[in-house]
């Protein structure tokens, strides 16, 4: 039996998240989303690249929640995107609406599923898949580090011309302005690149990376990225999907770890086919400790205000 992963939201990073997942040929892939013709369209063309690409599996669009029945996992992406001058907060209203409309949906058609959220601001919304869900944190992730610590990655390796696929990153905390990149466990080919770029310029990167998201809304001016947000997701789909064990930064909920209790944030998670199957607790020097507390609080205040 293929594996299911059903995509609500069929915009740009639904439906390019659906693109990745198909080109990997990880599982069958349904794309839901309250635009009429728009997620039916989407998955025809996809599904016509199939013998192209020679990949074995059914893409399918749907309006109704009954397409992605027994998913084994169901990506959140509905809601609106930031445009340039909006913070990532300023959609916490609106999205945890569409929120409220779309988990119950999700559960009722998929209750054993795995849920990644990927919709805006990233913490709360999967805080509020959390609470809305009533699955266990195994259950419920959120998507931001994998792709904060890719942009980071991208800027390493530019900077010290060597492969991407030399460089690891970490970037902890929120999906906001007050995300924790570390520095000294961000690595080239195993060497930390404190040793490798020099303190001001590597305070510029790291910058670069807190603010990757705003440089492409600023570019695109009628929406926000969606490449590497979804080939982001795709990789977390896949850790699951082939319980790879793998360990990725990504949102979960904190039950005391890094101090922390009762809170999405994100840290170092090991995902396998249960889902989150570990946090992995890092040293942390009391600077970064702060940085990671600092944005714990400016995630907290998003999830006060919507009360979940
Ligand atoms: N976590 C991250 O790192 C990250 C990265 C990029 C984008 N995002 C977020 O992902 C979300 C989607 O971004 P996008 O660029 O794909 O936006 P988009 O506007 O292209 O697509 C969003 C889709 O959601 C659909 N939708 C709205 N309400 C719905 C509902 N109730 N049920 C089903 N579908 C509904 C819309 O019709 C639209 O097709 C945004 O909130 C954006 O901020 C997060």
């Amino acid at each position: 039996m293929r594996k299911k992963v059903s995509i609500i939201g069929a915009g740009n990073v639904g439906a390019t998240a659906a693109h990745w997942i198909a080109s990997k040929e990880l599982a069958d892939v349904v794309l839901v989303d309250i635009a009429e013709g728009i997620p039916q369209g989407k998955a025809l063309d996809l599904l016509q690249a199939m013998p192209i690409e020679k990949r074995d599996l059914h893409v399918l669009g749907s309006n109704d929640y009954d397409a992605t029945a027994n998913s084994d996992i169901v990506v959140i992406t509905a809601g609106i995107p930031r445009k340039p001058g909006m913070s990532r907060d300023d959609l916490l209203n609106t999205n945890y609406k569409i929120m409220q409309d779309v988990v119950g949906k999700v559960v009722a058609a998929s209750p054993d599923a795995i849920l990644i959220v990927v919709s805006n601001p990233l913490d709360a919304m999967a805080q509020a898949a959390y609470k809305i869900s009533g699955f266990n944190r195994e259950r419920v992730l959120g998507m931001a580090g994998v792709l904060d610590s890719a942009r980071f990655r991208t800027f390493i390796a530019e900077e010290l011309n060597v492969s991407v696929e030399n460089v690891t990153a970490f970037v902890l905390g929120g999906h906001g302005d007050t995300m924790v990149p570390l520095a000294r466990y961000s690595t080239v080919a195993g060497i930390p690149i404190t040793e490798l770029i020099a303190p001001d310029r590597l305070k510029q990167l790291i910058e670069r990376t807190a603010n990757g998201g705003a440089e492409i809304v600023k570019h695109l001016k009628t929406g926000s990225a969606y490449y590497a947000p979804s080939s982001a997701t795709a990789e977390m789909v896949e850790a699951i999907l082939k319980d790879k064990k793998k360990i990725m930064p990504c949102a979960a909920f904190l039950q005391g770890e890094y101090g922390i209790d009762g809170l999405y944030v994100g840290v170092p998670c090991k995902l396998g086919e249960r889902g989150l199957e570990q946090i992995i607790q890092i040293k942390l020097t009391d600077e970064e400790n702060a940085a990671l507390q600092k944005s714990a609080a400016s995630v907290k205040e998003l999830v006060n205000v919507i009360g979940v």
